[in-house]
């Protein structure tokens, strides 16, 4: 399977042909062409013109993707109309496997051609791609929540966001181990790569990250106006194993004993790590606040402080979302924390993951088959992203009316302990 050679979709591209506009592979190569689209997808969203350098480093990172632009030749500009790319990453799911996943990125249509079925043909177009590659499902983190529902797309993690009152709260974890330290993210990027391949391997809901995701993480990218503010503390276990980071930048307030910490990502292999990175942003000197983004729902962080309210959730999120296109292949990949048997009718209006499906989970494994018995929960594809890795929103969208059935038999079988979580954007 190639990603990178596979041809572009042929009824996106007479869709849009129909309205003069051409749908293209991007030569990833050619810089100047490549430099356009990059500036095209600056501009969707609301970036800066990226400078010469911000440009030579994207074109390092990014090349390696499916790069797709749509053109108006009708106007004088290298810049595409529209933007996607996309490439195959490892998604972890429930009992820790990976599969592959086509990670769709870069989603941007030009304000001068928006609401004329740009996005509709990019989307269809990968979906359609990635199924006759036979990758299970697609993934995507949004700008907008009501987007992507329309093309099979469910919210299948949540992110929370943290507010800390550091004034307020004392330590009340247990005594912390290790050792912490201040490091250089040029020196301490592979070390950094490995904590994360740790960190996303360890949860359903995390990706495999390129080198362009990791490094965003461990330090700025050129071109990031904070870059001189961003600090970056490692945590080694007590054996001197690498075990997490936290990256973070300081800004500061007229009363300087009360700083704001923004936490860029914090990265924790172990509860060790968790525990030593999670006291060492509570206990700093001259800050009066740690805020943090994109931890999962389940931080463990109220039981770290001695005042509860002292740390506020100031954000719960939809965050990874998920549209299943094989579903024999996407449920055999996850296991399962009880045994049972359930008859799903998946209605998908691409057609490309619909049918009439009896799940068997034996031992936690799944076996899947095509079934003419009668359904015991009626679901569109959407919903079924929304459960795959294990959240338990399956009584929600009963509620709503958007699962019919026996919903309360697929929120045994398919929600996990542990509730999924992306810790990062892509
Ligand atoms: C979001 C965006 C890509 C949509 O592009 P577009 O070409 O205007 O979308 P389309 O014309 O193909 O619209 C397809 C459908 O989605 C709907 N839609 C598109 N964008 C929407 C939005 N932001 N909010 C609500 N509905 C939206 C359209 O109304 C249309 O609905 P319909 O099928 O019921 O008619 C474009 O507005 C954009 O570039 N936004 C800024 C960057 C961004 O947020 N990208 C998404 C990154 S995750």
């Amino acid at each position: 399977m190639d990603f990178l050679t596979q041809p572009i979709d042929p009824t996106s591209e007479c869709d849009l042909a129909a309205g003069s506009l051409r749908l293209t592979l991007v030569d990833t190569t050619d810089a100047a062409a490549f430099d356009g689209w990059i500036r095209a997808d600056f501009r969707g969203f609301h970036s800066e013109r990226p400078k010469e350098e911000v440009l030579e480093e994207a074109r390092g990172y990014l090349g390696g993707r499916r790069t797709t632009g749509v053109y108006d030749d009708a106007i004088p500009a290298h810049e595409p109309v529209g933007t996607v790319n996309s490439w195959v990453a490892p998604l972890t799911v429930p009992g820790g496997e990976r599969v592959d996943a086509w990670a769709i990125s870069s989603v941007t249509v030009a304000p001068t051609h928006r609401r004329r079925g740009i996005a509709r043909a990019l989307l269809g177009g990968e979906l359609r791609t990635a199924h006759e590659l036979g990758i299970p499902l697609a993934i995507l983190t949004v700008s907008e929540s009501v987007i992507y529902g329309r093309w099979g797309f469910g919210p299948a993690t949540y992110a929370t966001a943290w507010s800390v009152d550091t004034k307020r709260v004392r330590w009340a974890g247990s005594e912390t181990t290790g050792r912490l330290s201040f490091a250089e993210p040029e020196e301490y990027r592979e070390t950094g790569e490995r904590v994360l391949e740790n960190v996303m391997a360890g949860r359903a809901g995390e990706i495999g990250l390129e080198p362009y995701l990791a490094h965003r993480l461990i330090g700025p990218l050129k071109g990031n106006s904070e870059a001189d503010k961003y600090r970056l503390v490692r945590y080694d276990s007590v054996d001197g194993e690498p075990e997490g980071f936290v990256s973070y930048t300081v800004k500061g307030d007229d009363d300087f004993t009360r700083h704001t910490v923004e936490v860029n990502y914090l990265a924790a292999a172990t509860d060790e790590a968790l525990a030593a990175l999670w006291r060492f942003l509570l206990e700093l000197d001259l800050v009066a606040s740690v805020k943090i983004w994109t931890r999962g729902v389940d931080e463990p962080l109220p039981a770290l402080v001695s005042d509860i309210r002292g740390a506020t959730v100031t954000a719960v999120e939809d965050h990874l979302w998920v549209r299943i296109l094989d579903v024999r292949a996407a449920l055999e990949a996850r296991t399962y924390e009880r045994d049972g048997s359930l008859v799903l009718e998946v209605a998908d209006d691409l057609g490309l993951a619909a049918g009439r499906f009896r799940l068997t989970v034996t031992d936690g494994r799944a076996s899947v088959v095509a079934t003419d018995d009668p359904a015991d929960v009626t679901l569109p594809v959407n919903a079924l992203g929304s459960v795959y890795l294990g959240h338990d929103v399956a009584r929600g969208l009963a509620v709503a009316g958007r699962i019919h059935g026996d919903a309360a038999a697929l929120d045994r079988l398919f929600r996990t302990q542990v509730p999924p979580r992306l810790s990062t954007w892509f």
